[in-house]
């Protein structure tokens, strides 16, 4: 078994430089479905559900080319089944959006039921009503979902619940579909914006995304042969920016999108820590014990609920009592129990949980519940005297890449060791 071995406090100090979006990247690949020819997508972030993904369209017939370890080209030209490996797609939250390119493209396919973090229910009922009001027949029976079409016609859509994947997926479905469609109610997450402007690239006709109304002209065929470059992950700067926070380090933040940022800017203020925004870049730093703030998690441009155990980790260090409030996700507090072992003064109820800012942690063994709890983890144990050792890293490598050796190059006293 593996675990990330951390002996600290260290604050971390230097430069390190963002990924590729792994939430963009798992809708884009899922896309290149919708292209009859050949594409290329750079800035691919190299973790695992990115080559899972690959797996999957391997698995339907296309044909893969991995120019570089951040760079593939994808010919899809050739899909030879409608049936996903039950085993891969069930692995993972994003293989959902097989479904809606599938429908779009060939108007037939069965999947698993999608996997992912346990973060409490993960329910796609507004993905089903998308699909449903374009004309398809979805059955969800015996762990697998099977969604036919003899057409798809657009229509207007309204998202009961502003959702990331139901936008996304929707609008794969629609792309190829006959006539407009209409989703009201859109999530506005950066890689929503991502995935239209891919697909756009590639032929299609999409407007809006980005904003809560999204309009998508069907077209007949998405011809690719273009390049792409993924957006960088907002995620992952979020998380070192708020490593800087939390470390009382000094970090340079390369190639992010300081826009998508915002939230995160505003509550490192709010804390006391201190921002330069240079665009493409952002310099963090903090040279004294946070102080205490309320964080309420929201859809974009609120403050992202992936970046919640991160930032739990910053208030858990505050000075005062603070509240976050998680209002995406039912159980998204599993990582307090670990910070707890490390010293923390966390009490989690439902959704809501109060951090009794202590001074210090101290390392103890921990284990990673899901992705971001696991980033989370890391950056405590970069702040805790002592060792600390974190297991169940698979939920860290599905979206981090190189996690340790971007923490090592900043200074933390990192090493992955196999038990
Ligand atoms: C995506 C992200 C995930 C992030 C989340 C919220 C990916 C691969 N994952 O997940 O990291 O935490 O956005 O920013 O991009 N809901 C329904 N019915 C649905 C769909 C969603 O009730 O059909 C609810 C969910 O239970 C949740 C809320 O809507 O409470 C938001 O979920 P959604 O935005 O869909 O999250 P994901 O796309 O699964």
């Amino acid at each position: 078994m593996e675990k990330l071995v951390l002996t600290g406090p260290t604050p971390l100090k230097g430069e390190v430089s963002i990924s590729g979006a792994k939430n963009a990247a798992v809708a884009i690949l899922p896309a290149t479905l919708l292209i009859d020819g050949i594409c290329t997508i750079e800035n691919l972030p190299n973790i695992s559900d990115v080559k899972l993904s690959c797996e999957i369209l391997e698995s339907l017939g296309a044909k893969i080319t991995w120019n570089t370890k951040h760079s593939i080209t994808i010919d899809t030209s050739n899909i030879i089944t409608t049936k996903a490996p039950l085993d891969l797609t069930s692995k993972f939250r994003a293989s959902y959006y097989i479904i809606g390119s599938m429908l779009s493209r060939k108007g037939d396919i069965e999947v698993g039921m999608p996997g992912g973090c346990k973060l409490g229910a993960r329910p796609i009922d507004q993905h089903i009503k998308g699909f449903e009001a374009l004309g398809a027949n979805v059955i969800v029976e015996n762990g697998k979902i099977k969604a036919k079409a003899k057409k798809l016609i657009g229509t207007h859509i309204y998202m009961d619940i502003v959702s990331v994947g139901a936008t996304i997926n929707v609008m794969l479905a629609s792309v190829l579909a006959e006539g407009t469609t209409t989703i009201d109610n859109a999530a506005k997450e950066p890689h929503i914006v991502d995935v239209a402007n891919f697909l756009n690239t590639m032929g299609a006709d999409i407007r809006g995304a980005g904003t809560d109304v999204i309009k998508i002209n069907g077209v007949k065929k998405l011809n690719g042969n273009s390049t792409y470059s993924v957006v960088p992950d907002q995620i992952e700067a979020g998380t070192f920016m708020l490593a800087a926070v939390a470390s009382k380090g000094d970090l340079y933040i390369k190639n992010c999108i300081t826009k998508h940022l915002e939230s995160i800017t505003a509550k490192i203020i709010e804390v006391g820590g201190n921002v330069e925004d240079y665009g493409d870049s952002i310099h963090v730093w903090c040279d004294k014990r946070p102080n205490k703030a309320n964080i309420k998690t929201l859809p974009y441009p609120g403050f992202p609920t992936d970046l919640q155990p991160q930032m739990g980790v910053v208030l858990s260090l505050a000075n005062g009592t603070s509240i976050i409030n998680e209002s995406i996700w039912d159980s998204r507090f599993q990582y307090t129990e670990e910070l707890n072992k490390m010293g923390a003064k966390i009490t989690a109820q439902g959704k809501t949980a109060f951090f009794e800012g202590v001074k210090k942690l101290s390392g103890a063994p921990v284990y990673s519940s899901d992705l971001r709890a696991g980033a989370a983890l890391i950056i405590a144990g970069v702040c805790a005297e002592g060792t600390t050792d974190i297991y169940n890293l698979e939920h860290i490598d599905r979206g981090y890449e190189n996690i340790e050796e971007k923490f090592r190059n900043i200074g933390a006293n990192i090493k992955r060791v196999n038990e």
